[in-house]
């Protein structure tokens, strides 16, 4: 079975976003985000997408619209969550990739939690889902200056 693994970086308020974009720009979390999911299929929103406006090398980018007259020439198109992880099935791990809505409708069903936990509560209008501590256990934690690289199981 597909183990799945949200990834995210978000700040102690949980705020992941802003008018479409990052509200940071954390170079050394961009590397660690390509080290982690190099080589696993990704699932992302449409709207996230649009954000980087390419497929990431290396990686299936599997991206979710209602928009059945949607396409990109470097990705595939899912119509539901269901349906891009079904598209992502081969493989031994899928990584959830954003944003807010995606990560809300994906977290009931993942075993890993990969977040960059920011010392900073910056402004923003998208949010990572609020999670229930007591269902996960931290099991990787590497600090940085001003963030963390943090793994969280499920269990
Ligand atoms: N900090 C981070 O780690 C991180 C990571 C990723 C993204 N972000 C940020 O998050 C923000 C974008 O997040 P968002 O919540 O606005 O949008 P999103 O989750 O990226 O995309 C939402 C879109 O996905 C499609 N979608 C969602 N659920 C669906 C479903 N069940 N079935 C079919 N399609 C579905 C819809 O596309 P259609 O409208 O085309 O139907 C919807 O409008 C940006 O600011 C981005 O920079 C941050």
């Amino acid at each position: 079975m597909t183990a799945i693994t949200l990834i995210a970086a978000l700040g102690s308020n949980r705020v992941i976003g802003k008018d479409g974009d990052m509200p940071w720009h954390l170079p050394e979390d961009l590397k660690h985000f390509k080290a982690t999911t190099m080589g696993h299929p990704m699932v992302m929103g449409r709207k996230t997408f649009d954000t980087i406006g390419r497929a990431l090398p290396g990686r299936r980018t599997i991206v979710i619209t209602r928009d059945t007259t949607w396409s990109h020439p470097e990705v595939e198109v899912a119509h539901s969550l269901a349906d891009a992880l079904f598209l992502a099935g081969p493989a031994d791990e899928v990584f959830v990739v954003g944003g807010g809505q995606v990560y809300a409708e994906a977290m009931p069903f993942a075993q890993r939690m990969v977040l960059t936990e920011i010392d900073a509560a910056p402004e923003g209008d998208t949010f990572f889902p609020e999670w229930d501590r007591a269902q996960w256990h931290e099991s990787a934690r590497e600090q940085r200056d001003g963030f963390a690289f943090v793994t969280y199981e499920r269990g």
